[in-house]
């Protein structure tokens, strides 16, 4: 999905964008579904122009092959990645959380899925100086544990509340309400955000499955239509704004007792990499947890990693990529 903006072909300027946008026209593909004539009615807008827009947005925007090579310069160019802070869990990602993707946690209850989002949080807000949008469905967030993680990374008061107003908490909880608020973040909220100044780099949905899992089943095909519509607006949401999307979600067993993501078969393909977050059985620290790849396509699935949820910041960072990090503390 391409958002229309200034120069994205001939013929398309400032004017142009705001009377599309009057008629809540935003992206390229809510564009070439319109019939002109009509539209060119409702906005004012000359029909021979919108045709020879059409035209070129259609020529421009249909699959045209792409060499290995225009999209690895288009990875170095526009895709960053960020650091989750921990070091394991980086050399998991293979880096961190990669722009313009969906990441998700997996885990039984309990497990650590929710520490982990708040530790990214904090870390994204802290060291990396970005904006977090955090959708809670689940009444989760607790702003004394952020500002506990903060507290382990500095004694600078002002510092601390810096980075938890850059942490944006949405309370959604039902799937109708969590697609209305992803809707509204891809029209408008986004965009309010860019504009502000802020940079929003990701964005958090902890946990998707707490209000999916309750609408499938059963012989009605709504709740697979709704599932389709909140991993529509992701995908959409991390590429046309280049925002990481790190979901939540649990886990049930398949037929040979091993844990796999829940929600079914058709979400399964929605993240693009997903880590089973576990805790390590009988160990002398209860916080410690590993995290398995479990589905990747840059990496070996399999890998496994241990970090603790207590000691998140207190690891070290070593892992180079020669891909864009991120750089801590750049706007
Ligand atoms: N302040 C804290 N300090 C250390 N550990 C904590 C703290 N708060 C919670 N925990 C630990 O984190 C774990 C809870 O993790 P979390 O809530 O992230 O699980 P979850 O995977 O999100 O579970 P659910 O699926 O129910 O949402 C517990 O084991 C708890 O002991
Ligand atoms: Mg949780």
């Amino acid at each position: 999905m391409v958002i229309l903006r200034e120069g994205i072909c001939p013929g398309i300027n400032e004017d142009f964008i705001k009377a599309l946008q009057s008629e809540n026209i935003r992206t390229v593909e809510d564009f070439v579904s319109c019939n002109p004539e009509e539209l060119a009615q409702k906005c004012s807008l000359s029909y021979k122009a919108l045709v020879a827009v059409r035209r070129v947005l259609l020529a421009q925007c249909t699959a045209f092959p792409v060499s290995g090579a225009d999209l690895y310069e288009e990875l170095l160019s526009s895709t960053a990645i960020l650091s989750t802070g921990s070091p394991s869990l980086d050399k998991l990602l293979d880096s961190g959380l990669y722009t313009g993707e969906i990441t998700e946690l997996i885990g039984s209850p309990g497990s650590g899925k929710t520490q982990v989002c708040f530790s990214v949080a904090v870390n994204m807000s802290h060291q990396l100086k970005q904006t977090v949008f955090y959708i809670d469905t689940r009444g989760g967030v607790c702003a004394n544990r952020l500002l506990q993680m903060l507290q382990t990374r500095t004694p600078n008061m002002e510092e601390q509340m810096e980075a938890l107003k850059k942490i944006k908490v949405f309370r959604v909880f039902d799937v109708f309400s969590l697609l209305a608020c992803l809707q509204n973040l891809r029209s408008d909220g986004l965009q309010k955000a860019s504009v502000g100044g802020g940079s929003v780099k990701a964005l958090m949905v902890d946990s998707v499955s707490a209000v999916l899992s309750s609408m499938l089943g059963g012989k009605q095909n709504e709740g697979m239509s709704l599932l389709m519509q909140v991993a529509g607006e992701m995908k959409m949401i991390a590429k046309d704004f280049n925002i990481a999307v790190l979901v939540t979600n649990h886990v049930t067993k398949d037929g040979n007792g091993h844990l796999k993501a829940g929600l079914g078969q058709s979400w399964s393909h929605v993240p693009r990499t997903r880590v089973l977050v576990q805790k390590v059985e009988n160990a002398e620290t209860p916080s410690l947890r590993t995290a398995t790849l479990t589905k990747s396509s840059r990496q070996a699935c399999g890998l496994v990693e241990e970090f603790d949820l207590c000691h998140w910041s207190e690891e070290r960072s070593t892992s180079i990529s020669g891909k864009r990090k991120l750089e801590s503390s750049k706007p």
